[in-house]
């Protein structure tokens, strides 16, 4: 059996020591009714506190950019007092614990936001429709942010972080990954802009660098991580030269200091294949995470050969509250219910049961 030793070696973020290389991924769960994080979600992460992190789930800078309905948000007082009782549970079991702050961008719907028009790189829609709580909402036309509309969710991104540090966070994700308005600016499929935005790598970068040195400024840099997800066509993505802009990105952000690079390493739908993982092991200097389908024997081998820093799981966490407990004694693991991973309640969300139970 292969060890899994290399999980449990601690690792230091910065001036953040973390207990073990197993982390807690962002996941939509959808428990969070007018965008309000609340009990149920406290004892759900609080459960969770065993993660050498928690990222949390993909959480609203900005009024009105709903996605899921059920999300939550942090752009308001009650909020942050909501999210001040998450991050004390999960603190006195424990843990550690970023919000990983993001913005739907086009993903957004109009009905889930007032009648309020989604915002992206371009007038692009993402073909189709998406199943939320309210039923299935077709994807509409965005408006193509100008540079003030883009100064405007900069200053939206930095109020988030201001307001995460005020709830007791240890840092903060930004989102930058699977189709959202970060990710619609760095892929060339969502952005065929001319200005200072589009067109070059640098120039589709440049939304997120302002993003990042905003963030930095209320954090500094090693309290805050990217997250990418350079090859996955969920929400109507896609780019021309995925390799590339990961080669540009790793350069990019390597004088940065970051907590960590959280890298996803594959395509939730199947569609594009190749090996971003290689090219970011090799050339991204700082703390890298990577994500995806690992098994913990994947993740252990991955992490002792030097190739990635930590792993995070998703599905995992949701069906084993103690999974790196279950690693590392070797216990079996609960079996995950799809079900009832975006319906409300506490079915299949506080009642997997731990080890312990
Ligand atoms: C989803 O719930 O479909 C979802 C949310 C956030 C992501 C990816 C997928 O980053």
């Amino acid at each position: 059996m292969t060890s899994v030793n290399s999980l449990f070696t601690p690792i230091r973020l910065g001036d953040l020591d973390l207990a073990n290389r197993i982390i807690m991924a962002p996941l939509t769960r959808c428990r969070a009714p007018g965008h309000m994080p609340n009990e149920l979600m406290q004892e759900y992460y609080r459960q969770r506190a065993g993660a050498g992190l928690i990222i949390t789930e993909c959480t609203m800078v900005m009024e009105d950019t709903s996605a899921f309905a059920y999300e939550p948000g942090i752009y308001n007082q009650e909020q942050i007092a909501a999210w001040k009782k998450i991050t004390d549970a999960v603190h006195e079991a424990g843990g550690k614990i970023f919000m990983q702050i993001w913005h739907a961008g086009r993903a957004a719907h109009p009905k889930l936001n007032g009648g309020k028009k989604s915002v992206s790189a371009a007038a692009i829609a993402i073909e189709g429709g998406a199943t939320t709580p309210l039923g299935h909402l077709d994807y509409t036309t965005p408006e193509a942010l100008s540079e003030q509309g883009i100064a405007e969710v900069v200053a939206g991104f930095r109020q988030g972080a201001e307001n995460a540090k005020e709830a007791g966070f240890d840092g903060v994700e930004i989102h930058a990954a699977n189709g959202y308005l970060i990710d619609q600016f760095l892929r060339d499929g969502s952005n065929p802009r001319d200005d200072l935005y589009g067109g070059s790598w640098h120039n589709r970068v440049r939304f997120l660098s302002e993003i990042i040195d905003a963030v930095a400024e209320v954090w500094t840099h090693h309290r805050v991580g990217v997250r990418l997800s350079p090859l996955n066509s969920y929400n109507g993505m896609q780019d021309s030269n995925p390799e590339a802009l990961v080669r540009y990105l790793c350069a990019h952000l390597n004088p940065m200091d970051l907590a960590y690079l959280h890298i996803m390493r594959s395509d939730f739908l199947g569609r594009q294949g190749g090996d971003v993982i290689t090219i970011a092991s090799e050339l991204y200097k700082g703390n890298l995470m990577v994500n995806m389908g690992y098994s913990p024997e994947e993740a252990a081998e991955t992490i002792a050969a030097n190739r990635a820093d930590m792993v995070a799981f998703g599905v995992p966490f949701i069906a084993n509250p103690d999974y790196p407990e279950r690693i590392r004694t070797g216990a079996g693991f609960n079996n995950p219910d799809p079900d009832t991973f975006y319906t409300p309640g506490a079915k299949g969300y506080t009642d997997y049961p731990a080890l312990s139970d």
